[in-house]
């Protein structure tokens, strides 16, 4: 029985995991989709070429915040949903780039794009850790 119960709990663990990395590539895939073209790396830190911030900075941002997956999800997908200006967590972006123009996704969608900003590999645009630095100090 106890071995029985054992290799149930491990089968299950095993199967949280599966869904978790497939979640993962489709908020991977979602993101591409939706996000990249503004928010990738194309450009590097070549603010006459960006029209956004790289998606690096804006985890950054919320992350200091919003540490833990649950209320980082939250938070990025009720931004997609409002982008209100006055709840901003990157002010100097509003002031250089605007206000983020409507991205139209699902809450669905939007929350699994969020999951993949927080668990998910992200590339960082070379430079980004020295302007980072310049524009909030060492880490
Ligand atoms: C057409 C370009 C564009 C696209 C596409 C885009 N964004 Fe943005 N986004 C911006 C700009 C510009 C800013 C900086 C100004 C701001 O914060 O509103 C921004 C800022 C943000 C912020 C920080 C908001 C804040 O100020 O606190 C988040 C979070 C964000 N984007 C998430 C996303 C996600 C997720 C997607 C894909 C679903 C996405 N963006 C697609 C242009 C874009």
């Amino acid at each position: 029985m106890k071995k029985f119960l054992f290799i149930t709990i491990l089968s299950l663990l095993s199967i949280s995991n599966v869904s978790a990395s497939s979640e993962n590539i489709k908020g991977q895939q979602l993101y591409i989709k939706h996000c990249d073209s503004c928010h990738g790396v194309k450009h590097g830190m070549d603010m006459s070429k960006r029209v956004a911030p790289p998606v690096f900075a804006v985890k950054m941002h919320y992350i200091g915040t919003y540490a833990d997956k649950d209320s980082f999800v939250m938070a990025i997908a009720d931004w997609l949903e409002t982008r209100d200006a006055n709840n901003s967590m990157m002010r100097g972006a509003v002031r250089r780039f605007g206000v983020m123009p409507e991205v139209k996704v699902s809450r669905d969608e939007a929350e699994k794009i969020a999951a993949y900003i927080y668990q998910g590999k992200l590339e960082s645009p070379e430079g980004f850790q020295q302007h980072f630095e310049q524009m909030h100090g060492k880490q």
